[in-house]
């Protein structure tokens, strides 16, 4: 599949428009990753496959992600962009696309990331939220990488008085990792505390004033 114009980056991932179907977008993991190693007070530039394989315990994040979604209950799912595929390249089956709708504002326009957009001050958005924090919470499927900087959700205006959140990165759920700086994570307690006040902090720096301004 062709692909476009590169419409957003993480640390692991490019994200890229469809070239002969803009409304879509395909996840293309990078070959090298550069992270930082906290207790070492360095950076490191690795293979992200290895890399992967320590963080994750698996070496391809669009295959962990579908997986993920796939089990996704209705109540998560619907904050999901509608269609999400996973191509395997016929001639490397190491080279995974994760292909995903872009999804679109009421006027049209392709909708913001959070960290793009800025504070959001939509009553609808913050209930829809709270209600996407209480399904991770019941289903035990908790991302602490979902409500964070705000890179990993879009604010899809539906309706002028309503706007959506649109999870676009759910790699990052659940405890498997035991973290090093933070051991006590892997007590499921400790573990919600820590998502709870996550999400304190998201509502914090995100709830307010809107600063970003539509013609
Ligand atoms: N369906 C989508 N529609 C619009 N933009 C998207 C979509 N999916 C991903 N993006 C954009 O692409 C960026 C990179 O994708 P993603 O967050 O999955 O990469 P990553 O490397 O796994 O991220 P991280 O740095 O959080 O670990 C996102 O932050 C978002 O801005
Ligand atoms: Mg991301």
């Amino acid at each position: 599949m062709k692909l476009g114009d590169k419409i957003g980056e993480g640390a692991y991932r490019d994200c890229f428009a469809v070239a002969d179907n803009p409304d879509l977008c395909a996840k293309v993991q990078r070959e090298m990753v550069t992270r930082r190693i906290p207790i070492l007070e360095i950076s490191l530039t690795l293979k992200t496959r290895l890399f992967l394989l320590f963080r994750y315990g698996e070496t391809d994040l669009n295959r962990r992600e579908n997986r993920i979604i796939n089990k996704f209950p209705t109540v998560l799912r619907q904050y999901m962009p509608e269609v999400i595929d996973l191509r395997v390249d016929p001639s490397d089956p190491e080279k995974t696309q994760l292909v995903a709708t872009r999804p679109r504002d009421f006027d049209g326009q392709y909708s913001a990331s959070m960290l793009e957009y800025g504070p959001v001050d939509n009553e609808a958005f913050w209930e829809h939220v709270d209600k996407i924090a209480e399904a991770m919470v019941e289903y035990d499927l908790i991302s602490t990488d979902v409500f964070f900087r705000g890179q990993n959700l879009l604010v899809q205006r539906v309706a002028k008085d309503h706007y959506r959140p649109v999870l676009v990165d759910v790699k990052h759920i659940g405890r498997a990792v035991p973290h090093v700086r933070k051991p006590q994570l892997i007590f499921k307690n400790e573990f919600l505390k820590a998502f709870y006040s996550k999400l304190e902090d998201f509502k914090a720096k995100f709830k307010g004033p809107e600063t970003r301004k539509f013609q």
